[in-house]
């Protein structure tokens, strides 16, 4: 394998105390060398190995590639009527997931495969080299399964999220429709996703339907991850930690109890904040501080999609998450990498260590702090994803 050395880089976040300054393990004047795939070597600059090549970072800024942990990258059309109406004051709720439902449903494969292969590549320009998606606006088994084996191409981080909504044709049957979910799409769906996903939520899924959700994915080999507490308070949370899931996603509504429950289980389950979607429906904020002080481990993910977060910029994210949620830029980087990792279990990647995956991105700043100080500019400047140098 040919090997590359990025050198002259400025700073260097590795995520890995052992390696250097402080949770991030900060190495200043830095050097990575890169082996095919993998990470080979990481250090000072000064004391680095020869390799076949060489790439100059010119003082540049250098993190892992962002892990974003919870999109939903499958559909098609746009809300922008809804978020109009939403900015002049127009409640978000969770029936506007059918519009999308609808305009996915009409769509063909190759409009879907579009779609996907179009804000994975958005995602990659804004340093994202992993990146989870799911199901979750086809509703049937044969759209549910068609999202998932398409999203199959592009990640191997797939969620079958068949309990989104209620389908409308289930409308005055939400049993039957849970029976479909755990049953017939569960089947069709498994082959091509990693997690089961529900939308546990008034409006949704209650407690008990979203336990029989996930319980049955558990039983055909998918991990669980829960969509809680994001509208309101409920049993999201208190389920994802009792089940062991790899994440609950959103936590913007909390009692003390939650915060607890997600200290107790930080070692399984970590608390995804998706601040697009307190953006885009004008809410409060998750309390990302309260959070962390507790001892819960949190990720920052984009939560992607047409309704509720339209953006893929984790850069977005990390701005948001510092200005208003009471994160630290360290900590918001960290969450923004090594945190999305947890979040999919994955000890390969969110880290730039000798052996990790070789996804790294160049910043156009002398630190990540920028990534925060420069909310909105697009610092982004190379990304190598699998030792691939991305978008050159
Ligand atoms: O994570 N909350 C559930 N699902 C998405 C919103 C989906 C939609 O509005 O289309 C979310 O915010
Ligand atoms: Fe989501």
């Amino acid at each position: 394998m040919p090997t590359t050395v990025v050198t002259n880089i400025g700073s260097l976040v590795t995520n890995d105390p052992a390696l250097g300054d402080g949770p991030l393990g900060l190495i200043q004047d830095a050097a990575v060398v890169l082996d095919g795939e993998t990470v080979a070597w990481v250090g000072p600059a000064a004391q680095a190995p020869a390799a076949d090549t060489a790439h100059d970072a010119e003082g540049r800024a250098a993190i892992p590639g962002f892990v974003d942990s919870h999109s939903h990258l499958l559909f098609a059309g746009d809300r922008t009527q809804e978020f109009n109406a939403r900015m002049s004051g127009v409640p978000y709720t969770a029936g506007g997931i059918r519009t999308t439902v609808a305009a996915t449903r009409a769509a063909s494969d190759d409009a879907l495969d579009a779609n996907i292969r179009r804000y994975v590549t958005e995602a990659l320009r804004q340093g994202t080299t992993t990146i989870e998606t799911k199901s979750g606006y086809g509703l049937t088994p044969h759209d549910e399964a068609r999202a998932l084996r398409i999203a199959a191409a592009h990640t191997t981080e797939t969620t079958y999220l068949g309990a989104h909504i209620v389908a409308p044709e289930y409308a005055d049957d939400p049993a039957g429709y849970v029976a479909l979910v755990t049953g017939e799409m569960l089947e069709a769906c498994a082959p091509y996703a990693r997690w089961v996903d529900v939308f546990c939520e008034r409006g949704a899924f209650d407690g008990e339907q979203a336990r029989a959700i996930l319980t049955a994915g558990q039983k055909r080999g998918l991990v669980p991850r829960v969509h809680a507490n994001q509208l309101g308070h409920g049993p999201g949370v208190q389920l994802a930690v009792e089940l062991g899931a790899a994440s609950a996603d959103h936590c913007t509504h909390l009692t003390d109890e939650d915060v607890d429950a997600l200290a107790a289980g930080a070692r399984q389950t970590v608390a995804t904040l998706l601040p697009g979607a307190e953006f885009s429906t004008r809410a409060e904020y998750p309390d990302a501080r309260r959070l962390l002080d507790a001892g819960a481990t949190v990720a920052l993910s984009t939560d992607c999609n047409p309704g509720s977060s339209f953006t893929t910029s984790m850069p977005f994210c990390i701005a948001v998450a510092v200005r208003d949620m009471g994160m630290t830029p360290d900590e918001a980087i960290g969450a923004a990498t090594l945190g999305g990792a947890k979040a999919l279990r994955r000890a390969d990647i969110g880290r730039i260590t000798p052996g990790a995956r070789a996804d790294l991105a160049l910043l156009d700043a002398p630190s990540h702090v920028h990534l925060a100080y420069r909310p909105g500019v697009p610092l982004v400047s190379s990304v190598w994803r699998g030792g691939v140098r991305e978008l050159v």
